[in-house]
């Protein structure tokens, strides 16, 4: 047996995901890929845990993109075969529990991929983000072309992708790659501060607003609002709808149980 290549811890009803392979700046390789996936599993079926966190060993690192070792020698047909189903960051964006992105690094390619199929990111102030596939001779092939230019606009993915050039954090918040960048040794404690307070909502409740929320990318407009309307009135269903209705009437906190 290796060594796991993917540590979860939990902190309260936070699970944190930890790629650790710091010697290879944490490349995404098919063991990484298979032990995210395992873990994602057991966190769905986990009732004591309403977020998850994924970040990379060390504070070098995110994640440096997907192991170019693996790409050696491969034919087209070897690689679409090593493309398994289901595919990791279809998972995480769809995953029925917010997932968060906690960037302590380099953040490229299949990395700058894993952290935009997250639902939040927040970055130290010593991340840099690239999509340098282009130096490589090829494009991005985990969701880059389509999930870029949704966060950033058409001209900074075409940049970013067509360049190959790294930006640092700062531009990558003003640029909407991320919605907060803070000082490293500040990463962990505000990432746990907004995990643990998504994690402290009613999980039900959550879920339907994260699936909402995702539907905007597959929906015109005008569907989604017609999904929402009848998501919003799915919620009334909900016990914890009656509870947080009630709480808020008789001035008291709102105790959760996900029904
Ligand atoms: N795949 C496989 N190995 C990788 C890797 C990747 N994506 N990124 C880094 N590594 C490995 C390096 O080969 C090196 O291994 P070694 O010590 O056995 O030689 C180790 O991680 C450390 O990286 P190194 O390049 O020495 O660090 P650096 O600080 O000089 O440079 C980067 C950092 C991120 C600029 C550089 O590693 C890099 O360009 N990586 C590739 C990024 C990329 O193209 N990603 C997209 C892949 S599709």
């Amino acid at each position: 047996m290796s060594e796991p290549v993917v540590l979860r811890e939990d902190e309260g009803r936070v699970a944190i995901l930890t790629i650790h392979r710091p010697d290879k700046l944490n490349a995404l390789n098919q063991q990484v890929r298979d032990e995210m996936l395992e873990h994602l599993d057991a966190i769905q079926q986990d009732d004591g845990v309403g977020v998850v966190v994924v970040t990379g060993a060390g504070e070098k690192s995110f994640v440096a993109g997907a192991d170019i070792s693996e790409f050696e020698g491969r034919a087209p047909f070897d690689q679409r075969d090593a493309m398994r189903f289901p595919r990791i960051f279809d998972v995480m964006a769809s995953f029925p529990k917010p997932v968060i992105a906690m960037i302590n690094g380099f953040c490229l390619g299949g990395g700058c991929e894993m952290s935009m199929s997250c639902d939040m990111r927040i970055a130290s102030d010593n991340a840099r983000f690239g999509q340098p596939e282009i130096k490589l001779g090829l494009i991005p092939g985990g969701g880059g072309t389509q999930r870029l230019p949704r966060l950033v606009g058409m001209g900074n993915a075409m940049r970013l992708i067509l360049t190959g050039d790294m930006i640092d954090a700062q531009e990558a918040k003003e640029i909407g790659l991320v919605d907060q960048v803070v000082p490293q040794a500040e990463l962990r404690e505000k990432t746990l501060e907004l995990a643990s307070k998504i994690a402290s909502m009613s999980p039900l409740t959550v879920r339907i607003g994260k699936e909402v929320l995702r539907a905007s990318e597959r929906m015109s407009v005008a569907e989604g609002i017609l999904y929402e309307r009848d998501l919003f009135c799915l919620c009334f269903s909900t016990e914890d709808k009656a509870e947080g209705v009630d709480a808020f009437l008789n001035k008291r906190k709102a105790e959760w149980t996900g029904r």
